[in-house]
């Protein structure tokens, strides 16, 4: 992943690998009037550490987004984090002892596995249809587990727009998830970047605000609703955890970014982050529809994607015998980029899938890198036919496909 962000750099590349937000549409009047104001004001203290916890202000800006989802946390139930991703971090360094098993969706944030793989954990992969996680195999998982004496340390979950599925968790999914942790003491770590980011349908709540969420730790960020470089994320987790995490956090990095949540402090006080949140949700829906159209037309049949209703990954699956990472090296040859599947799974599974981001590029260019990925799959369909004689451009083509040549068949 960072070689391919390091090639993405490149301008002439269009990148629909990355998971970037559109910063250019935050307007640069504001981040500099809020920005001197702290120059002005509280140099010194913006400029010195802060509380390992975070501040009292910062967390009263969590709280304001979480509300926004429903969720009511108490101020002591939540740290400030270097961005989400150290909040994974935290969790897995505080409950996470070499071979202990963590469960989580396949597939999953590709940034999650290698974190839990730091830790020595083993991790389970568990199936997800277009209702999330399936919450049955994750018993079925538990209960193998069990007949050899052992649990998972906890379940990571995206239940909201996931990345990099872009599928959402149903309110029976999400009612049974919180069930079977509570009748198995379970621990569940809800990570949800993207809840806020909806473009259609009406909103299911966290797990975190579930009745009998208990056992719930929820992550957040501030990174898809304003800003991945202010690098400011948060966790909520009951005190017996959040002891734990304080210390793990104070020997990572002592504190997060003064300044940063300064910066998110002032920007609050402007009482127009959910107009901001709103503007972001209009300009990505309207290129998720153009990602949408675009697949609709580029892709060759037997092709089939997600339609996500927020967030900001569509998940594409080819015909089988393509391979995304051997086509990553064609498509970037033509100055396109997309994240393979099997970067979302620990096991070899998602050989024919990609990620494809839709936040972080015009509605013109998304069109164009659509347009050359569907040039480069075309060109492997053509070559597949040539070789083995097939043409298996769709599954229900049947007899009006072109005949078989007079080839022999390759073995796969
Ligand atoms: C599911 C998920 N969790 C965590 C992160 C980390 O985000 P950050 O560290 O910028 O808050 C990301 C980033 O894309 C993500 O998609």
């Amino acid at each position: 992943m960072r070689d391919l962000m390091e090639i993405t750099a490149r301008p002439e590349v269009i990148s629909l690998a990355g998971g970037l937000p559109d910063t250019s549409t935050f307007p640069p009047g504001s981040f500099a009037r809020q920005m001197t104001k702290i120059a002005q004001e509280s140099s010194a203290q913006a400029l010195q550490y802060g509380p390992t916890e975070g501040f009292a202000e910062t967390k009263e800006c969590v709280r304001e987004v979480m509300r926004a989802e429903g969720m009511d946390p108490d101020l002591d139930d939540i740290i400030i984090t270097t961005g989400g991703q150290q909040a994974i971090d935290l969790v897995a360094k505080t409950l996470l002892d070499p071979g202990d098993v963590v469960v989580c969706e396949a597939p999953t944030y590709p940034g999650a596995v290698p974190v839990f793989c730091s830790y020595e954990a083993e991790t389970i992969q568990l199936a997800i249809d277009e209702q999330g996680m399936i919450v049955e195999e994750l018993e079925r998982v538990c209960d193998r587990l069990a007949a050899d004496g052992r649990r998972p340390k906890f379940v990571y979950s995206v239940p909201t727009f996931q990345n990099p599925a872009g599928v959402t968790m149903s309110a029976e999914r999400r009612a049974r998830l919180v069930d079977v942790a509570r009748e198995r003491e379970l621990l569940v770590v809800e990570d949800n970047p993207y809840g806020l980011l909806r473009y259609e349908g009406e909103p299911d709540p966290p797990l975190y605000a579930l009745e009998g969420g208990d056992y719930v730790l929820y992550l957040g960020t501030f990174s898809k609703i304003l800003s991945p470089g202010i690098r400011l994320g948060w966790l909520c987790a009951p005190p017996p955890v959040m002891e734990k995490v304080v210390l793990g956090k104070q020997a990572a990095d002592l504190c997060t970014s003064t300044l940063t949540q300064y910066f998110v402090r002032e920007y609050f006080a402007e009482g127009r982050w959910r107009s901001y949140v709103e503007d972001l949700c209009g300009i990505y829906r309207a290129r998720r529809d153009a990602m949408l159209e675009a697949l609709e037309r580029f892709l060759p049949a037997g092709a089939s994607w997600s339609r996500p209703q927020g967030g900001l990954f569509c998940w594409a699956t080819l015909p089988d015998y393509i391979d995304t990472t051997d086509l990553l090296a064609k498509a970037l040859r033509e100055n396109v980029a997309f994240v393979p599947g099997a970067a979302a799974f620990t096991d070899g599974r998602g050989g024919s899938s990609m990620r494809l981001n839709f936040s972080a590029s015009s509605e013109e260019e998304i069109r164009e890198g659509v347009r050359r990925i569907g040039a480069v799959v075309s060109e492997q369909v053509e070559l597949f036919g040539a070789i083995t004689g097939e043409h298996r451009l769709s599954g229900d083509r049947g007899e009006d496909e072109i005949p078989p040549g007079d080839v022999l068949p390759f073995r796969r």
